[in-house]
């Protein structure tokens, strides 16, 4: 439970120019201050990930993402369906924004969270917060306080919000452009953003999350339509076999990410994990069951 005592002691620990690991409905941020850069290098010298990646603004229901972006009508729309939500838009910086923050890019991602501890921490702080997801660069996302606790160690404060609701992140949509792109499959599915803003298009602007290898665990991971029949088969080879099985598809994303921890911390040889059917969150599922096989494929 977070208490309004802990959201203080974030605050000032954010004002610092220290981190915050806080819930999200889609999974964990480590956050800071996103107009201070010595924080926002910080975020990238925790997670270790590369200089240069462009991270997410998170604002409060209050704020006015306007100081931070160019809300053109299509950002407008989308924003009155789907925020408060696990949707990330894509929109012409403004000026002020630091480049930390964009990797340098002339557009920044804006999401304004539904979670309510993220919602009372971004309410207290005032400002906007840079959060990426909360783990060591090109491993799983977390989705609860103890998955964060296990990446980044004791010396950063978490604010413990129970697991997330969603499961895996947030849907990006680039609408910076003439016409609107899927830059990452999320709960908002593709079918929903287009009944709202019409057909959306494909973008080749390379984005760190579209990384090839991501979101891995360690084990090797199969993914298969048939996970009994491929169990039996490694098994017959002599492996030790973990079985990932499909399910609700809401509940396969909830679940997706502290199940392949956990399964990945057996010590089997392989883990077999289930495609999800391909519709909906399906989708955003099979996406990230890919990228989290692909380093296994590429280290083989
Ligand atoms: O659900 C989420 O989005 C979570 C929670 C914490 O909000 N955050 C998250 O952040 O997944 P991260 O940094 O792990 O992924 C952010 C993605 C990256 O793929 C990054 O390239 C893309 O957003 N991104 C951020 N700003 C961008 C920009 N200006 N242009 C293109 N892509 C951008
Ligand atoms: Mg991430």
């Amino acid at each position: 439970m977070v208490l309004d005592s802990d959201i203080a002691t974030a605050v000032a620990h954010l004002r610092a120019g220290a981190l915050v690991a806080m819930p999200t409905e889609t999974v964990y941020g480590l956050a800071g201050d996103a107009m201070n850069p010595l924080a926002i290098r910080q975020i990238y010298a925790t997670k270790g990930r590369p200089a240069g990646h462009p991270v997410i603004v998170h604002l409060g229901s209050d704020a006015d993402p306007n100081e931070w972006g160019e809300m053109n009508p299509l950002a407008q729309t989308l924003t009155e369906h789907f925020w408060p939500g696990p949707l990330t838009l894509i929109v012409k910086r403004r000026p002020h924004v630091p480049d930390e923050v964009t990797g340098g890019l002339d557009t920044v991602g804006l999401r304004v969270p539904s979670h309510p501890v993220a919602q009372a921490l971004l309410g207290a702080f005032g400002g906007g917060l840079a959060a990426p997801s909360a783990n060591r660069f090109g491993r799983i996302s977390p989705t609860r306080a103890d998955h964060v606790q296990a990446d980044l160690g004791p010396g950063i404060m978490v604010l413990d919000g129970g697991p997330s609701a969603v499961g895996i992140e947030s849907t990006i949509i680039d609408v910076s452009k003439h016409k609107p792109c899927l830059l990452r499959p999320g709960a908002i599915d593709r079918a929903s953003i287009e009944s709202c803003v019409g057909p959306l298009g494909t973008s080749n602007t390379p984005a760190p999350g579209t990384l090839k290898s991501h979101y891995a665990p360690m084990t090797s991971l199969l993914l298969s339509h048939s996970p009994e029949a491929d169990r039996r088969r490694l098994e017959a080879e002599g492996r030790t076999v973990a079985v990932l099985a499909a399910t609700k598809l809401d509940d396969h994303a909830r679940n997706l990410y502290g199940e392949l921890r956990r399964l990945d911390a057996l010590g089997v040889d392989i883990l077999i994990a289930e495609m999800a059917t391909n519709v909906g969150i399906g989708l955003a599922i099979n996406d990230r069951l890919s990228r989290a096989a692909t380093k296994l494929s590429i280290d083989e």
